[in-house]
């Protein structure tokens, strides 16, 4: 039964003080609903409108490659410096402890080998990356392949829609045929493909003339590391990606396949979040490797 002998009328109603601007700090998302948005701040630090996420999805095509043998001894101790984990439900499952609660970019479509063709004909339940607490579905699309393009933009604009029903943010990765020019005109292309498409966040890599990718794209770009390279050659990549306007990595080779991948995920941290000059982030790399061999 109620209380209804000390009902108290309400008294501060700070009227005339107008409530506070709720624009959201990320491009593309004032309409979303509020667990899109509470999902986007998880991957996205508030703070800086920037991620770092850490893939190590590669095994669900590749295998055990190079860094990702055993990813509860290699991967696992990464986690804490990363803003977001991008991974496939089988190693989510089994390997990450959930106790770490990070937010998980799960990755959401399959279908392929390396051993094979690219063939992604199959796209995650979306109820399986909500049991995940999913904060957003990955899935690939690849532009311009004239056998894939239909079916993989077909997967995320479905992807889009179940996502729409739950609240999940999908993010559109841009997979890169062997015969695509590799330029801004097709990246341009590809990630406003993907936008136009549904797709909250665009996964893509840099290239030179990165800025206009990331004008016509709507909604946030992360990049890919690609390849390993050098680690000053990485860092300087992700500080022109930043510097061109991405709003943060989705890095996993030049992380796990360096010879010191704690140290290297905190230099690049640096550059995505403080805007570390590389040279000065090759430094902070340097030293913090010194540190664990030193130990
Ligand atoms: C492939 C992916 C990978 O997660 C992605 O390429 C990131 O890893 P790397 O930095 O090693 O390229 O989404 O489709």
């Amino acid at each position: 039964m109620a209380d209804l002998d000390d009902i108290r009328d309400g008294q501060s109603y700070g009227a005339g003080i107008p409530p506070p601007d709720q624009k959201f700090f990320l491009k593309g998302c004032d309409s979303m609903d509020w667990g899109m948005k509470d999902r986007m701040s998880r991957i996205f630090n508030p703070k800086t409108g920037r991620t770092v996420m850490l893939a190590f999805d590669h095994g669900f095509i590749m295998g055990p490659t190079s860094g990702l043998e055993r990813v509860d001894l290699n991967i696992v101790p990464l986690m804490e410096y990363a803003d977001c984990l991008m991974c496939a439900r089988g190693m989510l499952r089994t390997v990450v402890p959930a106790t770490l609660n990070k937010p998980v970019c799960l990755r959401s479509d399959a279908g392929s080998t390396i051993l094979t063709e690219l063939n992604d004909n199959v796209v995650l339940d979306i109820r399986d990356a909500c049991r995940l607490n999913a904060s957003a579905v990955a899935v690939m699309v690849a532009v311009g392949d004239k056998k894939y393009e239909a079916p993989t933009i077909a997967n995320l604009y479905k992807a889009v829609d179940k996502g729409m029903k739950m609240g999940i943010p999908v993010m559109g990765v841009t997979a890169v045929g062997k015969d695509m020019v590799r330029d801004s005109r097709y990246f341009g292309l590809a990630a406003r493909v993907c936008a136009e498409n549904g797709a909250n966040i665009v996964k893509t890599y840099y290239v030179e003339g990165f800025e206009k990718v990331v004008s016509a794209c709507p909604v946030p770009i992360v990049i890919a590391g690609g390849k390993k390279l050098p680690e000053l050659e990485a860092l300087e990549l992700a500080y022109n990606a930043i510097s061109s306007g991405a709003s943060g990595v989705d890095m996993g080779r030049n992380i796990f396949q360096s010879d010191s991948p704690k140290a290297m995920i905190q230099a690049v941290r640096a550059v995505v979040h403080e805007g570390l000059k590389p040279a000065k982030a090759f430094e902070l790399f340097k030293s913090l490797s010194k540190r664990k061999t030193s130990k």
